[in-house]
This record gives structure tokens, sequence and C-alpha cells, in this order.
């Protein structure tokens, strides 16, 4: 049995579809991404599926449990780490552990060990009786993080954990959050970075506009490029008028915008790639560098989307 299955699942807005007739199912144990960019509804999909936030119309039940119904006994079974801290300033890092644990009535020497254990693992157990304030932002986040875990939840939601974070501290959120999997914990993360999903997700659901537009696995969304060919443009000044001249040139299937530059699918890039460089030195746009790259999950989106998922 999945340990999340919706049909459905709708979240109306003011008139329009946040999330748009979702059927998801999630296995025990699995990690499980939702990737898609600010807006997609990745939040929303969370917030009903930790009963939150009450579904517009469809069904979710969790490990059987239906979220109507059985909220109560559903909320024993999962966490959630939001975007935003739920950290206590003017406490320690035990006494926010302490306080969380006891919101969810694990006490005494169970809530001991559980502290002592989750503390090791974001390595603050020598930071255990100071206040969260004096911690870096670094410390605080990694705190954050096990807050959702004090009550041993068999489902754990992580909602964007690395937004805003430089990669090393990425880095090493990713390791802390993988370890959770391997403690046996199911993990529903969402996220707007592709190297994020494709490095920890086993599957990943790519969400636009409140919809699932494709659902696999990293390696095999990927090869779903099928014999399109991924043009890697690093050059400044790319304006939407040269980009929407390019999308004509023969050959460009779909081209889409990058923080570095440009990003062209085409079934045939030498071609392509001569035609790019006629276009740019017309267009007075300087080019750094021009290659054929390995296809990543953006490049799905593009392919499905025709944008970006920082769009
Ligand atoms: N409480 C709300 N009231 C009205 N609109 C909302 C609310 N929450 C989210 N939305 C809208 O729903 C859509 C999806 O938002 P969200 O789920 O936060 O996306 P994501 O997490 O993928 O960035 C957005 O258009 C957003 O503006
Ligand atoms: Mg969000």
């Amino acid at each position: 049995m999945a340990i999340v299955e919706t049909h459905d699942l709708t979240k109306v807005f003011n008139g329009r579809k946040a999330v748009d007739s979702l059927d998801l199912e999630i296995e025990e144990g699995e990690f499980f991404g939702l990737l898609g960019p600010n807006g997609a509804g990745k939040s929303t999909t969370v917030a009903m599926l930790s009963t939150i936030l009450r579904p517009t119309r469809g069904t979710v039940t969790i490990a059987g449990y239906d979220i109507k119904r059985q909220a109560k006994e559903i909320k024993r079974l999962i966490g959630v780490v939001p975007q935003e801290f739920g950290l206590y300033d003017e406490l320690t890092a035990a006494e926010n552990l302490i306080y969380f644990g006891k919101l969810h009535d694990v006490e005494g020497g169970k809530l001991k060990d559980r502290i002592d254990k989750l503390l090791r693992l974001v390595q603050l157990q020598d930071r255990a009786n100071d206040l969260v304030k004096t911690f870096s932002g670094g410390m605080k986040h990694r705190l954050n993080l096990v807050v959702g875990l004090i009550h041993e939840p068999k489902l754990l939601f992580l909602d964007e954990p690395t937004t805003g974070l430089d990669p090393q501290a990425r880095l090493a959120v990713w390791e802390l959050i993988k370890r959770f999997q391997s403690e046996g914990v199911t993990i529903l993360l969402t996220t707007h970075y592709m190297e994020e999903a494709d490095y920890l997700c086993e599957r990943v659901a790519i969400m636009d506009r409140g919809k699932v537009i494709a659902l696999d696995s990293p390696a095999r969304l990927k090869r779903s490029i099928g014999k399109l060919e991924v043009i890697e443009v690093k050059a400044r000044k790319v304006t939407k008028k040269v980009l929407n001249e390019l999308r004509k040139l023969k050959g460009v299937r779909k081209a889409a915008r990058t923080t570095e530059g440009l990003r062209v699918l085409t079934p045939a890039a030498n071609e392509v790639m001569a035609r790019v460089v006629t276009l740019a030195s017309f267009a007075g746009v300087q080019i750094d560098s021009l290659n054929v790259a390995q296809p990543t999950l953006e490049d799905v989106f593009i392919k499905l989307t025709g944008k970006t998922l920082r769009d």
C-alpha cells in the first residue's frame, strides 16, 4: 500500500486552481520530489497533505487514513519542516525540541533519547543548552530540520529545505536528509532546484501551474528528452527579442533563458550551433561559450513548457 495516495486533489483560491487534480502515489520508504517553479502549487500540495489546508476537491489518504476524517491519526505519522523557521530564539536548542516533543506527546526518557540523537545528527550536541538566538544561520537551519522528526514520523514533508542556502550549506543539508531516509522515513521534498531533485529523489513529479506534467525517476525523465540534443550557450545580454528570434531558427525545438545564458533543444546540434552563432553576432550578443550538454531536469522542463524553472 502506498503511504500517500491522492486522487483528483484540487485547491482553488479565488477562482484559480493552485493545485489541479493531482493523482499521486508515494511508496513507503521512498524519497519523492515535487519539482517546479515558484507558484507551481508545491507548498499548497504539502499543506493539504499535512492536514493544514482543506482541499477544495479530491481525496487524500496517508497510510490508509483519510485526511478529512482521520486527521488526528495522520498528524501522529507525519512531520513537517516548513520553509520559514519555526524555532523559538529565546529557548535553547534542547528546549525547542522539548517544546515540540511535548506538543506531540513525546515525554520523559524517550524524549531525552530522541533529543540526544537528533542533536548529534545535526552536530549540535555541544550547543544543546545554548539559546537559539546565539546560533548562526546554518545552525538554526539544521535545528529547524530535525524539529519535525522529534516524534519519529513515518513521513516527512520538506518544503524547499535549501532555498537561500549557499552551495556548501546546501550540500550539508542534502547529506543530512539522505540520512533521514536511510533511517526509514519516507520523504516528500519540494524544490525549484533541479540539481537537488536530481541528486536526492528516487522519483520526481514535475509540477507547473498546479499540474503534474511528468513523473518518473530523474534518469528516465532525462532520457525522455529522447533524440533531442541540448546546446548550452553562455552569453550575456540575451534579450527577449533575441530569444524570440532564436526560437524561429530552423532546427530549434525549444529555447529558454537561464542565469548563464541560454539552453536550446534541437534534433541537430551541430547545424543549429552555427545558426546560433550567426544570430548572436547579428544581434550583438557576445557568446562566451557554446557546447552540447548532457540533458538535465531543467531541459525536461524546457521541453515540456518552453520555459525554465526560474522563469
Ligand atoms: N492562501 C492563498 N491565497 C490565495 N492564493 C494562494 C494562497 N496560497 C497560494 N496561493 C497561490 O497558489 C499558487 C500556488 O502557490 P504555492 O503552492 O505557494 O506554489 P509553490 O510552493 O510551488 O511556489 C500561486 O499562484 C499562489 O499565489
Ligand atoms: Mg512554496
